[in-house]
């Protein structure tokens, strides 16, 4: 069994060595100390193993940018950075990495109704962008190598699109149940 649950400030080292799995050693871990120092944890989430509590994904959310790559993105009011996304190895495949992304834009919201979330992926990284763009995350810009050592996409989705996905459905009331319940169970079971 998995969980989902807000992040807790004493499990930053665990997530670091989590992070040191999956991500690059040379260009990625630098911004997740960075965004492990910076995260908010009201809005930042990790999925547990109900066995033994161990930590196999987690998302970090941060209010100020891990990194600026385009001035217009310090003038974004109401700005957040999906910093990172990670799930172990293992535990790819099985819905995690959707369910924390939908936990954090949830959090989000109720922090924010005018929000604007942004991120930035590997242009390689298929899985992931089809995961952003499932979720309603829409590609603004592609960088160049001046910008990021790996060329990327800057993605990012704001409360428009968010309500249009998320509260306006049809399902208003199961979207909204669903909203609700993300916020106030904890830890919520996902599989
Ligand atoms: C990207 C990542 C977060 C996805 O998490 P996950 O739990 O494996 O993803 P899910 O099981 O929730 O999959 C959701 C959707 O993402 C897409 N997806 C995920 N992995 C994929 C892959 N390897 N190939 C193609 N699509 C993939 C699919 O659209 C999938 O939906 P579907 O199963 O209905 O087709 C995870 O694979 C990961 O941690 N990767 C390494 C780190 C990383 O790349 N992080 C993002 C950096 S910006």
């Amino acid at each position: 069994m998995l969980g989902i649950r807000r992040l807790k400030i004493e499990e930053k080292s665990a997530i670091l060595t989590l992070g040191r799995q999956i991500f690059r050693e040379d260009d990625e871990i630098p911004l997740l100390r960075k965004a492990l120092s910076q995260c908010v944890p009201e809005l930042s989430f990790v999925a547990t193993s109900s066995c033994d509590n161990t930590i196999v994904g987690f998302v970090l959310v941060c209010k100020e940018a891990t990194k600026y790559y385009y001035d217009f993105m310090r003038k974004i009011p109401n700005c957040y950075e999906l910093a990172f996304l990670g799930i172990s190895p293992q535990a790819q495949g099985n819905g995690l990495g959707t369910q924390l992304l939908k936990h954090a834009l949830s959090a989000i919201f109720k922090d924010s109704t005018d929000f604007t979330c942004w991120l930035l992926v590997d242009t390689i990284n298929i899985g992931a962008i089809r995961l952003y763009e499932k979720l309603g995350f829409r590609r603004w810009y592609e960088t160049t190598p001046c910008i990021t050592p790996c060329p990327g996409y800057i993605m990012g989705i704001s409360t428009r699109k968010y309500k249009e996905l998320y509260i306006n459905t049809t399902d208003f009331t199961t979207d909204l149940h669903t909203h609700v319940l993300d916020l106030i169970t904890n830890p919520v079971l996902v599989c």
